[in-house]
């Protein structure tokens, strides 16, 4: 299949981009290498295409008629939640605008299908876990919102144009080339600070859990869901709840350092837990997590430590 992923310089995005090179389709990475985001151009594998341009430059139409891709991978985004609360617009332009740009495009392209990273947080703090899909959105920030404005414009494009969607609902994604401004931002922090033998600091009590899933987890899904999940959105988690706490302590035992602990209150709009029911995601992609958090925290330190300066 010829596949164009927007955000391929990034975390995720890079990781989906080695999936489906592995798995035999040809790939064009579009990326901005947004200076707040996580994209780098050495993520990109040498055999993906790159062109270096903004999602919202009506420009990316001689893209898409030139290598005329049947499925868009969408995964450029603004990914930051603390962003999009200081600065609505900017998150507003690049999630709701610059989706519209790929949609719009994706139409006059023939493209058959958009793939969307959508995310947990659009949920906010649920009455009850764990979160499914029947779990009512509320999202609590700008991010949240735009992320879930998102899946009704991929309802309204894919009535309206016949252009089919599967909407992925992130949990919390950690793993090599992580990004510590993204939304498991603290594994990458923790990891930075456990490999410089530094402190670390814990807001709250450290017992709020996210439901924390490896990166390699999401680039098998994304393979699948090149060809299954059609007009459906989904939880994507472990389904397991896990602590600040519980990191810190797989990050002792991973790297053998006791990091100092600086205890902090609470940070304003923190949600207590969060964990993602995805046997919809089992029964339909036939999609299973199978990377543990030690297994994911041990590939993950050890990227980051072959990173580290001499
Ligand atoms: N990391 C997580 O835990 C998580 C959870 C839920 C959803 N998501 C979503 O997954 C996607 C990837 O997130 P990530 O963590 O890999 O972040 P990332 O910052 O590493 O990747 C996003 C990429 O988008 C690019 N980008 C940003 N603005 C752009 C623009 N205007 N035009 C073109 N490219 C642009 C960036 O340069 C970057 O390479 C995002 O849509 C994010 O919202 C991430």
């Amino acid at each position: 299949m010829r596949i164009i992923v927007t955000g391929g310089a990034g975390f995720i995005g890079s990781h989906i981009t080695d999936a489906y090179l592995a798995a035999g389709h040809e790939v064009v990475v579009i990326d901005s290498l947004w200076a707040h985001g996580g994209g780098r151009r050495d993520n990109i594998a040498e055999r993906a295409s790159f062109v270096h341009v903004d999602i919202r430059d009506p420009g990316i139409e001689r893209i898409f008629r030139e290598f005329a891709p049947e499925v868009v991978s969408h995964h450029a985004a603004q990914h930051s939640v603390a962003i999009s609360s200081r600065d609505p617009q900017l998150d507003a332009q690049v999630n709701v605008l610059g989706l519209l740009n790929v949609l719009e495009t994706s139409v006059k392209a023939g493209v058959k299908k958009v793939i969307f990273a959508s995310s947990g947080a659009t949920f906010g703090e649920p009455k009850t876990l764990p979160i499914t899909e029947g779990t009512p959105q509320w999202p609590e920030s700008p991010y949240a919102i735009t992320k879930m404005v998102a899946e009704h414009y991929l309802r309204f494009f894919r009535m309206q144009h016949g252009i089919d969607f599967t909407s992925l609902r992130y949990g919390n994604v950690y793993g090599p080339r992580q990004d510590p401004n993204g939304e498991a931002g603290v594994v990458s922090i923790f990891i930075g600070r456990f490999l410089a033998q530094q402190g670390v600091k814990i807001y709250w009590d450290g017992e709020q859990t996210r439901d924390y899933i490896y990166v390699g987890d999401i680039a098998a899904l994304n393979v699948l869901a090149l060809q299954r999940g059609g007009g459906a959105c989904y939880g994507i988690g472990t389904n397991k709840k896990t602590s600040v706490n519980e990191i810190y302590r797989a990050l002792v035992d991973v790297t053998g350092f006791e990091a100092p602990i600086e205890h902090l209150p609470r940070r304003p709009g923190d949600v207590r837990d969060a964990q993602i029911d995805s046997s919809l995601a089992a029964q339909e992609l036939s999609w299973l997590p199978k990377t543990t958090l030690l297994e994911g925290m041990k590939k993950t330190v050890d990227y980051f430590r072959e990173r580290l300066p001499a």
